[in-house]
């Protein structure tokens, strides 16, 4: 959509970052911190003129030649492919850090209750989707550094949440979002392809989808600043040896 400026290409000193749903939420914190670190960042949201979109203008200011926005609905294989499509036209891109971020909750989603069409929703957004886009970035020429899914601790095997009442399709949309990463990465490793794949927990983060009514005591919820700032850091500090690990935004190794 946009034209690419010569800051984002691979002969030049300076970070890269994909944000894979980038319109609100963890997804515009990071655009907002990494703006202010004066990273360059490629952006995607899903509708580029609808009000919430504007959000990411407002963030990156006058400062577009920095911060530039495309389109990709994980939910459409065909939007993916589009977007991935106009990143491989810019001569030399490299990306350094891809976040997929995008993930929807549609509370209460009770194995007991929910509808297929919900429960296919949940999968779609939070699994095929992230997991496509990887494939079809990794598919690309485009030399990449490290790709991020956004998890959560919802979707953890080991550390079943069995309180959370509700969050049946989530859940299992980011546990099986977790294997098929972990199967991606062990991939990549027998193919010698040296891009990292992390798993991040971002903490109990209050936003648009945390707000919601539980029936238990939700503890430590954090501002999306501080789990922004936390997940950076972490990102920053994991190298190919860590690929197919599950991180918490506190940089504790967290149990599939
Ligand atoms: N908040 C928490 O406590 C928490 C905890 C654990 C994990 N997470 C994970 O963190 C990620 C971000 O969550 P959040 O709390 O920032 O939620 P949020 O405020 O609801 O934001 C969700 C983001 O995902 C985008 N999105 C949804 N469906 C999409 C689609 N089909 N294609 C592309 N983008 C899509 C949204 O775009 P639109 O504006 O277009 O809808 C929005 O930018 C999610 O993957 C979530 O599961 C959050």
């Amino acid at each position: 959509m946009n034209q690419i400026p010569d800051v984002l290409f691979a002969d030049q000193d300076f970070t890269t970052w994909l944000i894979v749903g980038a319109s609100r939420g963890i997804g515009l914190e990071f655009v907002r911190q990494l703006l202010a670190r004066d990273e360059r960042i490629i952006a995607t949201v899903r509708e580029p003129w609808a009000g919430h979109a504007s959000g990411l203008w407002g963030q990156a200011g006058s400062d577009h030649g920095r911060c530039q926005m495309y389109v990709c609905d994980v939910l459409s294989e065909q939007s993916i492919v589009n977007f991935v499509s106009q990143l491989t036209t810019i001569p030399n891109l490299k990306i350094d850090y891809v976040v997929i971020n995008a993930g929807v909750l549609r509370y209460p989603n009770r194995a007991t209750e929910f509808s297929f069409e919900e429960f296919a929703f949940h999968l779609h957004t939070n699994t095929i989707g992230p997991i496509i886009t990887a494939q079809k970035l990794l598919q690309t020429n485009i030399p990449i550094g490290t790709i991020v899914f956004m998890s959560s601790d919802s979707g953890s095997a080991i550390n079943f949440r069995e309180i959370e009442d509700g969050f049946a399709a989530y859940a299992a949309s980011k546990a099986a979002l977790n294997m098929a990463l972990r199967h991606m990465a062990a991939e990549l490793k027998r193919k010698d392809d040296d891009t990292i794949l992390l798993a991040m927990h971002p903490g109990e983060v209050a936003t648009d989808m945390a707000n919601i009514n539980v029936s238990w005591q939700v503890e430590g919820i954090i501002t999306p600043e501080e789990s922004v700032r936390k997940m950076i850091d972490v990102i920053q500090s994991k190298g190919m040896q860590h690929s197919g690990t599950f991180w918490t935004y506190e940089d504790k190794l967290h149990p599939w």
